[in-house]
């Protein structure tokens, strides 16, 4: 059999784009800078007000709002549809919606794991499984998922949402593999700390913390280059890369000293 020749990616500006999370954070700043140089973008939240209002304020009128929770099948589906409807296909998924909460091994609550991973790691199956048909109609369709820099290494009280961003990244990857041979594209978000709602709950030092803004500059730049793997600020990843690579002995020593439970357990 002979391989199909490869297919060149549209650029922004004719693409039709599907932004989850974009009611705030991240997601939000993406709306803005995004908007302006896409053919159209779809935006998701379940917040529909806060949606209404991002869209308005970013000044530009191909932007349509559908609320939907990302842990809902039906409801990502029925977006699906209309999409489907509108254009006939999608470009570009970015799976952007996510949170954070972090464990206390003291008050172990596998509740919180179970409502991290679900939105996280499920929410992002179920935006997969909705979008996928519709990528699928696209010239070159092209999925991409936000992860974190904290799925480079186990870190403090990050059992959960760790977990549920290692998990993400080994989906995408094993998605990319797997979705090589139909010509869509997959990349993985990993960005280090940026300021927004999610972040301004965190009660200890985040250094390197960057604006959404920035945030944004760096999401689009890599997904113009259809990057495998977007990471940001290079310095703080890289940063946490290295350590991930030092033998476990030596790289469980750091991670250690970062935790509270350690830092107590020493001072008794
Ligand atoms: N900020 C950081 O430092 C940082 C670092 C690494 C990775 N990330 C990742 O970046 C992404 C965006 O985070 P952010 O910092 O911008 O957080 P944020 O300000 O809290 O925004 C999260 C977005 O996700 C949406 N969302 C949450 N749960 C949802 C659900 N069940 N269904 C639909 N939408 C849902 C929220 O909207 P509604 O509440 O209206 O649904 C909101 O629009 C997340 O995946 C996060 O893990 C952030």
């Amino acid at each position: 059999m002979t391989a199909q020749p490869r297919k060149t990616a549209p650029p922004l500006a004719q693409q039709v784009i599907w932004l989850t999370g974009a009611s705030s954070g991240i997601g939000e700043a993406l709306v803005k800078s995004l908007a302006s140089r896409c053919l159209q973008l779809i935006i998701t939240a379940r917040n529909a007000d806060k949606l209404q209002q991002v869209a308005q304020q970013s000044g530009c009128s191909n932007i349509l709002c559908y609320p939907a929770d990302i842990t809902d099948r039906d409801q990502l589906h029925k977006v699906a549809g209309e999409i489907e409807q509108q254009f006939g296909r999608l470009d570009t998924l970015i799976a952007n919606a996510g949170t954070c909460e972090y464990v206390d091994v003291k008050q172990f609550d596998a509740e919180l794991f179970e409502r991290v991973v679900h939105t996280n790691l499920v929410g992002l199956a179920n935006c997969t499984e909705a979008a996928l048909p519709l990528l699928r109609h696209s010239q070159r369709g092209y999925l991409v998922g936000t992860s974190s820099s904290v799925a480079y290494l186990p870190l403090t009280r990050a059992q959960a949402y760790g977990a549920s961003k290692a998990a993400t990244n080994h989906f995408l990857e094993a998605m990319k593999i797997d979705l090589a041979g139909e010509q869509t594209d997959v990349s993985v978000i990993c960005p280090g700390f940026v300021k927004t709602p999610l972040t301004d709950r965190n009660d200890f030092p985040m250094p390197m913390r960057i604006s959404a803004a920035e945030a944004a500059e760096e999401i689009i730049r890599g997904i113009e280059r259809r990057q495998w793997e977007i990471h940001f600020p290079r310095r703080f990843t890289w940063i946490l890369k290295t350590i991930a690579a030092l033998p476990a002995g030596l790289r469980m020593r750091i991670t250690r000293s970062m935790s509270r439970n350690q830092a107590s357990a020493s001072s008794r």
